[in-house]
């Protein structure tokens, strides 16, 4: 396979997970029978970027997807934040659009539409869309690619703004949808991106974020080559806690607008991020905390003790199936609803309502979602206080 940005040969190993279940491939049986695909990292020296080498159909992992961005507070108060701050940057007005890719249940775009913003929302999942609709959020219900950036120019749309927050992981395509990016933007318009940041993901040992839903894991170097071979600059860049570290990259066509703070970010990825030696032993420490997993909940549960996943996360997916450690737990809480009923993919655990962990009191909940590690344990605090410990498994296996 050639690199999914530059074209490039010369892919190098970093980790393979093996086989994998899909990690939103929630089950309606334990019995439904599943597919599995490989899961390998690698890492392109010519362009820095940091992908899988394998494509799933993606109407497999996104046509239903049940991810509803409201679900989560801190997203929520995020894109409520982003909003505020890019309406008074940008002077937005009733003659602007805003468009966003992968808007989701609307989050984001319903604060723009409150503000009297004309917007616009594109997301493959009918079902999904159909909840932004009911939000007040006019939404197209399909995948972005150019084509459609070339159909939205024909209509008359430009945007001043083009939000794209947690899908640039998912684009098996990229230059086909940076390339649609690049010509819906107006010459001082702005595209505002969020995506996991590999740095994180690396020193953290955040290795859960990998799943066939996630292509690409970007540093900034590596973003930087992908827009401007398609005439864009990255002009901002921001450090965001969120999804376990992302970034937040603004680009634009009119380079005027460069920031200081990208020369800082990217000074400080060079000679580091853009070198295999970075990610050649993140292999090594990712055995470490599968071991030290596997041991703690094989100790506990040979003491008796009642253990149970807190959230049916895609991360907690890969965490089960990699580390084998299905067998130690009972059952997963999740708080949305349209996983409640449903079971987890490869370890088929029910996922039940959250009130269920005060009705039998584990003596743990495993965190599978640490990604919401705050939000989660201050609304358990009664759980908690009945004696019962969250385990944290990332960046390391530790009792709070
Ligand atoms: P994600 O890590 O793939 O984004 O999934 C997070 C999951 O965590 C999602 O299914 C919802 C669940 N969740 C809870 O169950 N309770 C919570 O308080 C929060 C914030 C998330």
């Amino acid at each position: 396979m050639n690199c999914r940005s530059c074209g490039m040969p010369n892919l190098k190993p970093i980790l393979s997970l093996g086989n994998m279940p899909l990690a939103n491939g929630l089950l309606k049986s334990p019995e439904e029978p599943e597919e599995t695909y490989p899961l390998d990292l690698v890492f392109c020296p010519d362009c820095t970027l940091v992908q899988l080498t394998g494509n799933v159909d993606p109407d497999k992992m996104f046509k239903d997807y049940k991810y509803y961005s409201s679900g989560s507070k801190t997203m929520l108060k995020s894109a409520a934040d982003l909003v505020e701050k890019t309406i008074a940057s940008e002077g937005l007005n009733k003659d602007s659009l805003v468009i966003e890719i992968a808007s989701n249940d609307g989050y984001l775009l319903k604060n723009y539409v409150k503000a009297g913003i004309p917007v616009l929302g594109i997301d493959p999942c009918q079902k999904i869309a159909i909840e932004a609709m009911n939000n007040g959020v006019p939404t197209y219900i399909k995948y972005f690619k150019l084509e459609l950036a070339k159909d939205l120019i024909d209509s008359g749309m430009h945007a001043d703004v083009i939000h794209a927050n947690n899908i640039m992981a998912h684009l098996p395509y990229l230059n086909d949808v940076v390339e649609g990016i690049s010509i819906l933007l107006k010459p001082n318009g702005i595209a505002i991106i969020e995506t996991p940041y590999v740095r994180d993901m690396i020193d953290n040992c955040e290795f859960d974020t990998i799943y066939h839903e996630h292509l690409c894991y970007y540093s900034l170097l590596a973003l930087s080559m992908l827009f401007n071979r398609h005439g864009l600059s990255v002009v901002d860049v921001e450090h965001l806690s969120i999804h376990g570290g992302s970034l937040r990259v603004t680009v634009s066509h009119n380079a005027e607008r460069y920031n200081e703070r990208v020369y800082t970010m990217a000074a400080s990825e060079t000679f580091t991020l853009d070198d295999y030696r970075y990610y050649e032993y993140f292999g090594k420490r990712v055995e470490v905390v599968k071991d030290d997993l596997s041991d703690m909940l094989y100790g506990l549960k040979s003491n008796d003790k009642h253990i149970v996943g807190y959230a049916a996360s895609a991360k907690g997916a890969v965490l089960m199936n990699y580390c084998g450690i299905g067998q130690y737990l009972d059952y997963v809480v999740d708080s949305t609803p349209a996983k409640q009923g449903l079971y987890t993919p490869g370890t088929h655990l029910e996922i039940c309502d959250p009130s269920k962990l005060l009705e039998t009191q584990p003596d743990y909940a495993l965190l599978l979602a640490w990604n919401f590690a705050d939000e989660i344990m201050s609304k358990e605090q009664e759980y908690i206080k009945r004696g019962g410990k969250f385990i944290v498994p990332i960046p390391r296996v530790r009792i709070v």
